[in-house]
């Protein structure tokens, strides 16, 4: 069905090239980052280091020395959009390049576990142990896996049930920020698969979050629920996470037989401007068989036009968040 050439990334009409990477400078889309209507250099903090040792650096290069990772969520209230599955990829992806990736499952449905080989149900630990046990560190639930370079917290059940014990702790909405702290220093990059609701397991991500990616399904009313979710990221903007930022929004399952998915795309590049990756995910019955194997689709079918589409977009997140470092860095 994959007829097309290995361009996985959709041309943009000549008279409407899209500048990319241009930050920190003035927003031409409904961008809310608080980066590019508040002060210079607020843009330039986020990657860098708030441990204030000054011996820690924001993300660069594989083998930069210390420095702290880039937390990125993957948000959409909406399921079935492919959270689980960009997160999987983007982060193997990413380790594929030689960065130490963590991928954390913050869905009770476990869907990153699955699509790594992992039974969820049959844990002996889980994010959920984390969260709510004082003597389980981070670190004692992470999991490796058989990709090279890439970590896995998984979760079960479990975590819904958790949502519900953190309504009645103190601070929680920063509980998974407390959790995943010590795990800074360890990783280049940590990534969070969201649930599908924006409830408090989805605050918590954004409110921990340097980043939010946010797949968007080509289909007329995925557009419609973007809406109250950039609502609700201004919300977490203001009240809790000003730092916050959209690293970006990508168009997923496009089908490019239909006319429809090409009109998402543009609607949303109307809409929302170079927040929009260049980089498009097919529609591709390989998605679906790859988390049945255990593995990122970059291993199981490693040549595929879906896997060189998300070492594309690995490659465009990489230069969105090393772009936003301090000059000179
Ligand atoms: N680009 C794609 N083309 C076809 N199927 C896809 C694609 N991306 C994901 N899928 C499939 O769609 C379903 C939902 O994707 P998933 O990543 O789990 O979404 P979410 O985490 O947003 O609920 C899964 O069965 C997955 O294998
Ligand atoms: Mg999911």
């Amino acid at each position: 069905m994959e007829q097309q050439g290995p361009g996985q990334r959709l041309a943009d009409p000549p008279d409407q090239a899209i500048p990319q990477h241009r930050e920190p400078g003035p927003a031409p889309d409904a961008d809310g980052d608080p980066a590019t209507n508040g002060t210079a250099g607020v843009a330039t903090t986020e990657v860098a280091s708030v441990s204030g040792d000054g011996a820690v650096a924001p993300i660069g290069r594989p083998d930069d020395g210390p420095h702290e990772a880039r937390l990125i969520a993957l948000a959409n209230q909406k399921g079935g959009v492919g959270k689980t599955t960009t997160a999987i990829n983007v982060a193997a992806g990413l380790a594929e390049m030689g960065h130490r990736v963590l991928l954390v499952d913050f869905d009770p449905q476990g869907g990153c576990g699955i699509g790594l080989g992992l039974e969820p149900e049959g844990l002996e630990r889980s994010i959920y142990d984390a969260l709510l046990d004082r003597d389980v560190s981070a670190e004692d639930v992470v999991v490796p896996t058989s990709f090279p370079g890439l970590d896995i917290i998984p979760s079960n059940t479990d975590l819904a049930a958790a949502e519900l014990l953190l309504v009645n702790e103190v601070a929680r909405e920063q509980t998974l920020m407390r959790t995943l702290a010590p795990l800074r220093l360890k990783y280049d990059f940590i990534f969070i698969d969201c649930p599908p609701s924006l409830g408090l397991l989805t605050v918590n991500a954004l409110t921990t979050a340097d980043g939010v990616l946010i797949p968007l399904e080509c289909e007329y009313y995925a557009l419609r629920g973007m809406a109250r979710l950039m609502d609700s990221i201004e919300k977490i903007q203001e009240r809790l996470n000003p730092s916050l930022h959209v690293d970006g929004i990508v168009a997923t399952m496009y089908d490019n037989r239909t006319i429809h998915g090409r009109e998402v795309y543009e609607r949303a590049r109307e809409a929302f401007g170079r927040k929009v990756f260049d980089t498009v995910i097919r529609k591709t019955i390989r998605f679906a068989e790859a988390p049945v194997a255990g593995e990122p689709i970059l291993s199981y079918a490693s040549n595929s036009v879906g896997a060189q589409a998300y070492r594309e977009l690995a490659k465009e997140v990489m230069e969105r968040v090393t772009t936003r470092q301090p000059a000179g860095s």
